[in-house]
Formats: structure tokens, sequence, C-alpha cells
């Protein structure tokens, strides 16, 4: 399979998440599909909650489905979203993604499927790592 029919399959599985969303509160949808190097996707929505901190990401529950299924070296993540502008991801999820692949292909793609394309390093130029728990 070429990179590019990957990415569709990827932007496809992102787009159909996103449709499980639960955001009864927002009404923001965001779909998220993590490719491990296992060469399986893992994907995630977002939940909300009547107690709004309670909320989770699309992203942070895609890392969720991953680890929960054995696996942490990922490849790529793909998001989709229903707002106007591909959405980047939260402080938070760069947070959660940079414990694992501090170098992470973004894409995210709105509803009118306008894309844009970051790194992770790019988006956390200087993260907090598991390095720096460890002592001079
Ligand atoms: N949200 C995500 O799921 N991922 C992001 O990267 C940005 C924000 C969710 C959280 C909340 O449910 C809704 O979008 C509005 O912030």
């Amino acid at each position: 399979m070429s990179s590019e029919q990957r990415e569709t399959e990827l932007v496809t599985a992102a787009r159909e998440v996103m449709r499980n969303s639960y955001a009864p509160y927002s009404r923001f949808r965001v779909g998220a599909a993590l490719a491990a190097a296992d060469g399986r996707v893992y994907l995630g929505c977002n939940v909300e909650n009547a107690s709004f901190p309670a909320g989770l990401c699309a992203e942070r529950s895609a890392v969720a489905a991953a680890v929960a299924a054995g696996t942490t070296r990922f490849d790529y993540l793909v998001l989709a979203s229903d707002g106007d502008v591909p959405t980047p991801p939260c402080g938070i999820c760069r947070q959660v993604l940079v414990e694992f692949e501090p170098s992470l292909p973004i894409l995210s793609v709105a509803n009118d499927g306008r894309s844009e394309r970051w790194t992770l390093s790019e988006l956390l130029a200087h993260p907090f790592t598991p390095r720096d728990l460890t002592p001079a």
C-alpha cells in the first residue's frame, strides 16, 4: 500500500470514529487515528462529561486504546474534526503524545477537507520527557 493510500485510510478512519464522539456540551467532535509501528491503527474520539474537566480528548483516548492493546510505538497521527479549521492537539495531548514519540507526524483535517500538517516537535518545542526524571 502506498503512503498516500495509507493516509487516505487513516483520514477515513478518523472521520468515522469522529461520529462516535460524545460532545453534547461543546458540540465539537474530534476523531483520532493513531498508526502504530505494529501496523495497527488505534482509534479515539472525544468523550465529554457533565463535570466538564473530566472530559477526554480524542488523541488521549486513542493513546489509551493503543497502550491497553500493548502498543507504545507510534508512527503517525491523523485527526478529524467538524470545525472549520484543522485542529492541532491541545497542550495536554501534546504532552501525552511526547511521552511515546517526540517527533510524531500529525495530519489534521477540518470538516471541509482543509488540512494541516505538523510534527509534534514543532508543536511542543521543549518537552518534559521521561529523561527529565532521571537524576543527573
Ligand atoms: N478536543 C479534542 O478531542 N482534541 C483536541 O485536540 C482539541 C479539543 C475536544 C475536547 C472537547 O471535548 C472539545 O474538543 C472542545 O474542546
